[in-house]
């Protein structure tokens, strides 16, 4: 039968997230526009991108949302504006003028700006990718900061991917692939290495993210 280019069955909200610099915007182009850039520039804002695939007779549409790692502030860099903020207030009642010489006032624009972005960037998402770079550790080590970010914003059956990126760099690699798959079992997450660059997996984990969902 004859169907519109973009006539679709389910439209999924997935987000992307993991720390700066680990690949997220390279996956969502290598998945949506099967391209790859070695020299992108870090996201600014919020951008999204769809694609549709097909799972069993329907049409699903992935409509994927991509910001920048070091944007989506972790739970320390909150509990530190928000501790700011507190002390502001009870500053503000000893002596507003003074504390204001001395210091600038602190970023309220920053705390309720991150507030408004996290719960817009989140709402709605029935999947996840979660990354890390396979070479840098930190990035692996930061998953439990993003794993509780994404569950306290989101629907408890919401799909975790955790995503172990640039696995071409092999003579690099820091994480090891039992160790994140030892992880992920403990976290009740599918888990999956890619490369952007080398389009490993790509296309298996946004679909595999997908038909679970569905
Ligand atoms: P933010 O937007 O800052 O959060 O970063 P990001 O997670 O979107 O990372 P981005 O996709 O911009 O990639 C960062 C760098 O890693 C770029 O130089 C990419 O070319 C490189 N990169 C991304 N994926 C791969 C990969 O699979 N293999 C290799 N070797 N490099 C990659
Ligand atoms: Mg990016």
């Amino acid at each position: 039968a004859y169907r519109a280019d973009d006539d679709y069955d389910y439209l999924f909200k997935v987000v992307l997230i993991g720390d700066s610099g680990v690949g997220k915007s390279n996956l969502l182009s290598r998945f949506t526009k099967n391209e790859f850039s070695l020299e992108s520039k870090s996201t600014i804002g919020v951008e999204f991108a769809t694609r549709s695939i097909r799972v069993d007779d329907k049409v699903v549409k992935a409509q994927i949302w991509d910001t920048a790692g070091q944007e989506r502030c972790d739970g320390f860099r909150c509990r530190a504006l928000s501790t700011a903020y507190a002390f502001y207030l009870y500053v503000c009642l000893f002596d507003w003028l003074i504390y204001n010489t001395i210091t600038g006032s602190p970023n309220l624009a920053e705390l309720s700006r991150y507030r408004a972005i996290t719960s817009a960037y989140y709402r709605g998402a029935v999947g996840a990718l979660l990354v890390y770079d396979v070479t840098r550790h930190v990035t692996f080590e930061n998953v439990e900061r993003w794993l509780k970010e994404l569950r306290d914003h989101t629907d408890s059956n919401i799909v975790i991917m955790l995503v172990g990126n640039k696995a071409d760099l092999r003579h690099l690699r820091a994480v090891s692939t039992e160790d994140a798959q030892s992880f992920a079992e403990r976290e009740n997450t599918v888990f999956m290495e890619t490369s952007a660059l080398e389009s490993l997996n790509v296309e298996n984990a946004f679909t595999e993210v997908l038909t679970q969902i569905y």
